[in-house]
C-alpha cells in the first residue's frame, strides 16, 4: 500500500481520521500495526517538539516514511504544530505530504498573513496545509480548555488563507492525562456548517470515547492523539520493569510499550470509524 496524502484519507474516510504522534520509531511501528489490525488508514504525525527532542527532523521523518511505505493500509506522514517556516520547507523536501503551520499564538491578522504565505508555497508543491484559529490550550502543559473558535471568523480565516483543514478550539486542551474534557458539540456543528474544509480536534487525549464519537458525528474529521499513547507506552514499560527487575535488553520492555500503543490505536480507530 503506498504512502498517501492526508487529503486522500480525509476525503474517503466515512467518519473520523485518527492522527497519532510519533516520537520514537516504535511509535510509528505501533501506530501502523494498530491501524493494520483495524484495517483503517491512519496519519503519523511528527511535531516540532518531537523534532526538538531528536535535534533534527530527518531521522524520525525518514523512519516514519519508511514504516508508512511498508504498511498494509494507507498511511500519511504529516508535520504537526510547526511554528517555524524553515521546518515546513524541510518537511516538504523530505517527502511529507502535509503540514500543520501553527501561527495561533500570533494575533489574527499576523496569523492570516503568515499562514497564507505558507499555504501558497505548499500548494505550489501539492502539499496539504492545516492551520489553527482560536488557540487550543495546553501546549505549555497547562490545562486550558477555555478558548473557543467563532464560526464566522473561522470561515473568514479559511477563505483568506486557503488552508486545507482547520484546527479549532471547542473545549479540548493538550496533554491531558485524564479523560474528562467537555466539548462544545453545538459549536462543532456550527463550525462544520460554516467552514468548507475538514475540522481538526487537537488535544483529543483528554476526550472520553463517547464524546469523541459525538464530536465526529457533529463534524470533526481529523482527531489528533498523542498523550494517551505515551501514557499507554509508559505504563506498559513501567509494569514490565517492575515485574522484571533484572532485564537488560531494552527490546524486552520497549516491545511491551510498542504493543500497548498498537492496541490503543486499534481501539481508538474503531471508536472513530
Ligand atoms: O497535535 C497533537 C495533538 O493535539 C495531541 O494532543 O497530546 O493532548 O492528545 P494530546
Ligand atoms: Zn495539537
Amino acid at each position: 500500500m503506498p504512502l498517501v496524502g492526508i487529503g486522500d484519507i480525509t476525503r474517503h474516510a466515512p467518519a473520523g481520521v485518527g492522527a497519532f504522534n510519533v516520537i520514537l520509531l516504535e511509535h510509528a511501528e505501533a501506530i501502523v500495526a494498530g491501524a493494520e489490525a483495524a484495517d483503517t488508514p491512519v496519519v503519523l504525525q511528527i511535531s516540532e517538539n518531537a523534532v526538538r527532542y531528536h535535534g533534527a527532523l530527518a531521522p524520525i521523518a525518514v523512519a516514519s516514511l519508511a514504516v508508512a511505505r511498508a504498511a498494509a493500509v494507507p498511511v500519511a506522514v504529516h508535520l504537526d504544530h510547526a511554528t517555524d517556516r524553515a521546518l515546513v520547507e524541510e518537511a516538504v523536501t523530505l517527502g511529507l505530504g502535509s503540514v500543520m503551520f501553527d501561527a495561533s499564538a500570533l494575533d489574527d491578522e499576523a496569523n492570516v498573513a503568515a499562514t497564507a504565505d505558507v499555504v501558497a508555497w505548499c500548494h505550489e508543491r501539492g502539499v496539504w496545509v492545516e492551520a489553527e484559529l482560536g488557540e487550543v490550550g495546553g501546549k505549555d502543559g497547562v490545562h486550558a480548555p477555555g478558548a473557543r473558535t467563532k464560526p464566522h471568523e473561522a470561515a473568514d480565516y479559511v477563505a483568506r488563507t486557503g488552508v486545507d483543514a482547520l484546527a479549532v478550539a471547542v473545549g479540548s486542551s493538550h496533554a491531558m492525562t485524564t479523560k474528562d474534557a467537555v466539548l462544545d458539540l453545538d459549536l462543532i456543528a456550527e463550525l462544520h456548517a460554516a467552514v468548507p474544509v475538514p475540522l481538526v480536534l487537537h488535544g483529543s487525549s483528554g476526550v472520553p470515547d463517547d464524546t469523541l464519537r459525538a464530536a465526529v458525528r457533529h463534524g470533526m474529521k481529523k482527531i489528533n492523539i498523542a498523550t494517551h499513547l505515551n501514557k499507554a507506552f509508559t505504563e506498559a514499560v513501567r509494569g514490565h520493569l517492575d515485574t522484571h527487575p533484572s532485564v537488560v535488553d531494552s527490546r524486552a520492555y520497549v516491545r511491551v510499550g510498542r504493543d500497548a500503543v498498537a492496541r490503543e490505536v486499534t481501539h481508538l480507530l474503531n471508536v472513530l470509524s
